[in-house]
């Protein structure tokens, strides 16, 4: 064999991974292989290779252990719709896609890349977890790329999808990373698998229940995506990736827009007579942001609060946004933590924020008091505080109480504080407010239930709009509906080159 021969032959074997074999069970189980999400991911052409060679030399519990090329797991660069990424993709068919010391080695070697060089890392997950051969050299090997995510968190975009197995302390690499998508049915995620959970909780569970996509992006909000298949998972990837920047250091890409009539007259009958009815506030966001534009993050977790990325005159915005057809509308810990994290992802990357607002307060009750609703409401108060982009609100209905405050108001920094006329801005609703102030009037008045009604109507009149806030200066205009997006699209465009410088700090201490 002449050295060119040997050199392809090398190659063939590393395409190989696992063995044809192993190929078709890959297959079998509905997954696609390592490779083939490669080529479904990056640009035709575009994938260049690291370290295919890299083999396992460890001698582990078994001296004759069989060697692969690559060891587990394909490496490298390449583009998506032009721009570049660093990504890794674990190969199930070699010892399941476990991570040994070489295996890590070659993840880390791109996290370093993809961190000097300012572009996004995406992450491919399915694997068998540590290499159990190696014992700690492997345990290592994950300490080591955790460090690595928790160093690149906030410098450039990481993503990870997990496109099978991911268990034990394999989950805290996605768990740093911005954004984790899950394959409904074919992938997991869980600290402890459902054996272990029987032995020490007694509890019956499957592997889906317990830590599946459907769990994940419903009852932890684990996961910000539950994909119906890997072709899927892949498209929202690109997609994804097309509202970011490629690094801290840089804004997201603009997309050509061409001006027309911006009036959205649908608006002016959204919002419904009666303050108590509800209605959909992602069709606010649909006549608000460019056609088909909006993406939603967290779709199927704490819906009463929408997250996601949109554009308005072909620019990145990331939308926070109350549903008031969902519980109201109101906040609560699950709300407030996937609000804080999703505008904290848009301040890291210069994505300016909209924040949509109709809320009529904290959710009560034991169960929220006792979890934590003041710590983690904090974290929502907190994230819209911190950051410096562009931020701007649209009041289209209710702000009472603290949730005021909290939703981007004038008062936590927002540049541009807008208001529907049907806004009601106060510090309770009418009937609240009301029995607790003229308490003793109502008592004492010789037809409790009529008085009531009519310092309902007295309050109602005086407090339930928005007139007081922008008396103040709170609101800086109170808009007709139909405007909101003419208004919006000047607003981001006057704010495009914002600059707040603040002060020397080594990092804030967000309630945790
Ligand atoms: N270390 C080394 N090899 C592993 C491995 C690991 N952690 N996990 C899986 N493998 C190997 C298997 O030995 C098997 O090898 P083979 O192809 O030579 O037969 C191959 O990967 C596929 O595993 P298999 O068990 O047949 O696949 P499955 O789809 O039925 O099950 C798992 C997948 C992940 C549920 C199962 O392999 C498993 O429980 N692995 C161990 C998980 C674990 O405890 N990890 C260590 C702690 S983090």
């Amino acid at each position: 064999m002449n050295k060119i021969e040997e050199l392809q032959s090398k190659i063939a074997e590393a395409m190989l991974g696992g063995g044809e074999i192993r190929v078709a069970s890959q297959h079998k189980k509905g997954k696609l292989t390592a490779r083939e999400r490669l080529q479904l991911l990056l640009d035709e052409g575009s994938f260049e290779e690291l370290d295919m060679l890299v083999t396992n030399r460890n001698r582990g519990l078994t001296a004759d252990q069989e060697q692969f090329l690559g060891d587990g797991v394909v490496t490298g660069y390449g583009t998506v719709n032009g721009r570049l990424i660093y990504v890794f993709s674990q190969d199930f068919t070699v010892y399941g896609g476990s991570l040994s010391e070489p295996h890590a080695r070659k993840i880390c070697k791109i996290m370093d890349l993809a961190v000097q060089n300012g572009a996004p890392l995406i992450g491919l997950n399915d694997s068998g977890g540590a290499r159990i051969q190696e014992g700690v050299v492997s345990l290592g090997g994950y300490a080591d790329i955790f460090y690595r995510n928790t160093r690149a968190s906030g410098v450039i975009p990481q993503i990870s999808a997990i496109m099978g197995p991911c268990a034990g302390g394999a989950v805290y690499s996605p768990a740093i990373t911005d954004f984790i998508l899950m394959v409904e049915q074919t992938s997991y995620m869980f600290v402890t698998g459902p054996n272990v959970v029987k032995t020490v909780t007694h509890e019956e569970v499957t592997s889906e229940e317990l830590g599946g996509a459907q769990t994940h992006a419903s009852k932890s909000g684990v996961t910000h995506f539950a994909c119906s298949n890997e072709v899927e998972c892949i498209q929202y990837i690109k997609q994804l990736l097309s509202y970011m920047p490629q690094n801290c250091e840089e804004t997201a890409p603009v997309y050509p827009y061409e001006p027309g009539n911006e009036v959205r007259e649908a608006l002016n009958t959204l919002i419904p007579a009666h303050p108590n009815q509800p209605y959909d506030m992602k069709e606010a966001i649909a006549l608000i942001t460019d056609t088909d534009s909006f993406f939603e993050v967290h779709k199927n977790f704490a819906e009463n609060m929408i997250v996601g990325f949109a554009r308005i005159a072909g620019r990145s915005i990331g939308i926070v946004a109350n549903q008031p057809a969902h519980l109201a509308g109101v906040l609560d810990i699950h709300a407030s933590v996937k609000g804080a994290r999703f505008t904290r992802f848009c301040d890291a990357f210069n994505i300016p924020l909209l924040v949509l607002v109709d809320v009529p307060g904290f959710l009560p009750g034991t169960d929220q008091e006792w979890n934590g609703i003041i710590t983690n409401g904090a974290k929502l108060l907190y994230a819209l505080s911190e950051a410096t982009v562009p931020k701007l609100t649209v009041t289209t209905r209710k702000a009472y109480g603290g949730a005021y405050c909290v939703m981007n108001s004038k008062h936590i920094g927002a540049d541009l504080n807008f208001a529907f006329p049907q806004a009601e801005i106060a510090v309770m609703g009418a009937k609240g407010a009301v029995e607790i102030i003229f308490k003793k009037e109502i008592d004492s008045a010789p037809d409790p239930e009529a008085r009531m009604n009519e310092l309902v109507a007295d309050y109602t009149e005086r407090f339930a709009n928005p007139y007081l806030a922008a008396e103040k200066g709170y609101i800086d205009e109170v808009i007709k509906p139909e405007q909101t997006r003419i208004k919006l699209i000047k607003g981001f465009k006057m704010l495009e080159n914002k600059v707040v410088n603040m002060p020397r700090k080594k990092h804030g201490n967000i309630p945790l």
